[in-house]
């Protein structure tokens, strides 16, 4: 079985390589030659059917025909969270990816087999994001309406998963340590605290970045009273390494290089991206509103355990 997936990778992989496309980017994202047909996957001329000459009325509809649940033009369904390796022809991330391995950015409607509780609003909508400028809390409307396109540029990028470079008129940089074109969509490839300078695009007051803002206030850059810090070293108290280590067994991931002086804690060790099932309860539930988990990794807080093991 294992072996006629990999015949048919191979064959399939050859028709790709010989007709002439690199897949640096993934899929139909960039890479483009002078005569490619892609354009012709996302945009009409004249029969558009949505803004930017777009074939599905919104973006997210666009990236849904491909990456949904239903969608069989891409093997990475962020509707249900899952990599499924043979729903499309895409071979990408094949060799290194488990079939119905969870994805890293969680899921829009559903994550490890529970419905969301709490996802990115990508419908368009204009919303105020929260610490957008100074101060936290929900205060800064976005100027435009939050929508795949805000954080993935359709179009390819140097950034690691098509991350824009642009985000919220802010210019971020994340290097993709992706093993070459043959994506990973189950090992996060995050190795510095890049990745959290890409959330404080739009989340900037959350990033507190020196040692004691949870308790000095003169160690704070933006105002809004005290805030667990980030991008510092996970060591705290000598408690064990959490990216192999935490209580009742669960891990979280750090931005590393394998090398410890690298394992730092950002906005995705505790979040993921897109959307989360975790439950909240008691004094968990309702810091936000009701049953809304903040795109929490763990139930409750779970992620404060697996690092302070109290
Ligand atoms: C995977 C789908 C996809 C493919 C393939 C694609 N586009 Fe797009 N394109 C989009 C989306 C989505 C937007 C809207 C982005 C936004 O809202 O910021 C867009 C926006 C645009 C825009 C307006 C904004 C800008 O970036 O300048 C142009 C022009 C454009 N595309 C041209 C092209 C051309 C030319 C090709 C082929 C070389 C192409 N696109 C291939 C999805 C795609
Ligand atoms: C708030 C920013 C943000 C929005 C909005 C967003 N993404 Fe992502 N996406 C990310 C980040 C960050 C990652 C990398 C996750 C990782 O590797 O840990 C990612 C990863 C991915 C991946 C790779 C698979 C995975 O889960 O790691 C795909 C495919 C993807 N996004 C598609 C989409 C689509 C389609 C939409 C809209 C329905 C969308 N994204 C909306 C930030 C975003
Ligand atoms: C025509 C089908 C198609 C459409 C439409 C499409 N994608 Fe993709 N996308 C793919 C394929 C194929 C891959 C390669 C990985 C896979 O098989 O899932 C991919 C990969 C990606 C990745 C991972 C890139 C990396 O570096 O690994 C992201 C992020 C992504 N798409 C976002 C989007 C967003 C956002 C939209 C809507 C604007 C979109 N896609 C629309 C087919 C599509
Ligand atoms: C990935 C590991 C990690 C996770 C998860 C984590 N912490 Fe921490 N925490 C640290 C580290 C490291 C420090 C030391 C920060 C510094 O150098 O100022 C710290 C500091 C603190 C402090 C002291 C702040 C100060 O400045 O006096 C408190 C209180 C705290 N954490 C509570 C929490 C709570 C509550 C949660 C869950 C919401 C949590 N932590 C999740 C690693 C973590
Ligand atoms: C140590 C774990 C941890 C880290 C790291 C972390 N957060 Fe959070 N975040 C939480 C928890 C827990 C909540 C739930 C509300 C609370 O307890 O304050 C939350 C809530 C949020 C919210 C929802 C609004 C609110 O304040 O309740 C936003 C936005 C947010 N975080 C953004 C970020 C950004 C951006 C970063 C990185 C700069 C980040 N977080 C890093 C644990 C973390
Ligand atoms: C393009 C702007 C943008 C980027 C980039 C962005 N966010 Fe957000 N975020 C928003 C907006 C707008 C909201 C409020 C509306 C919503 O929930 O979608 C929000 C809401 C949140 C919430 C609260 C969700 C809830 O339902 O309680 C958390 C937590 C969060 N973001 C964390 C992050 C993290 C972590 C990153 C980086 C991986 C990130 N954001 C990147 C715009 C952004």
């Amino acid at each position: 079985m294992k072996r006629a997936v990999w015949i048919l990778a191979f064959i399939v992989g050859l028709a790709v390589w010989s007709s002439g496309t690199v897949w640096a980017n993934g899929g139909p994202h960039g890479d483009y030659t002078a005569t490619t047909d892609a354009c012709a996957g996302c945009h009409r001329a004249h029969t558009a059917q949505g803004p930017r000459l777009l074939t599905s009325p919104s973006t997210y509809d666009l990236c849904m025909s491909c990456h949904g649940s239903a969608g069989t033009g891409a093997d990475t369904n962020v509707a249900d969270g899952y990599f499924l390796s043979t729903r499309s022809s895409s071979t990408i991330g094949e060799t290194n990816t488990l079939d119905n391995a969870p994805l890293l950015g969680g899921g829009f409607v559903n994550y490890d087999g529970a419905a969301v509780t709490s996802t990115h609003d990508v419908t368009g909508t204009v919303t105020a994001a929260w610490g957008n400028g100074v101060d936290r809390g929900q205060t800064g409307n976005l100027a435009e309406g939050l929508d795949c396109a805000s954080c993935h540029n359709p179009h390819g990028s140097t950034n690691y998963r098509i991350l824009q470079t642009t985000v919220n008129n802010v210019t971020v940089q994340v290097t993709d340590y992706d093993p070459g074109p043959n994506k990973d969509y189950d090992t996060e490839n995050w190795t510095t605290a890049e990745l959290s300078s890409f959330c404080a695009a739009c989340h900037q007051s959350y990033h507190e970045t020196a040692a004691g803002t949870g308790s000095d206030p003169t160690a704070l850059t933006y105002g809004g009273g005290f805030t667990h810090r980030v991008d510092m070293p996970f060591s705290y108290d000598g408690n064990a390494n959490p990216e192999t280590t935490g209580l009742g067994g669960f891990t979280l991931p750090l931005a590393d290089n394998g090398a410890t002086a690298d394992q730092l804690v950002v906005c995705t060790t505790c979040h993921l991206p897109h959307g989360t099932s975790a439950q909240m309860t008691g004094f968990a539930n309702g810091v936000g509103p009701a049953g809304d988990s903040a795109l929490l990794r763990l139930d409750n807080r779970g992620v404060c355990q697996v690092c302070h093991q109290k």
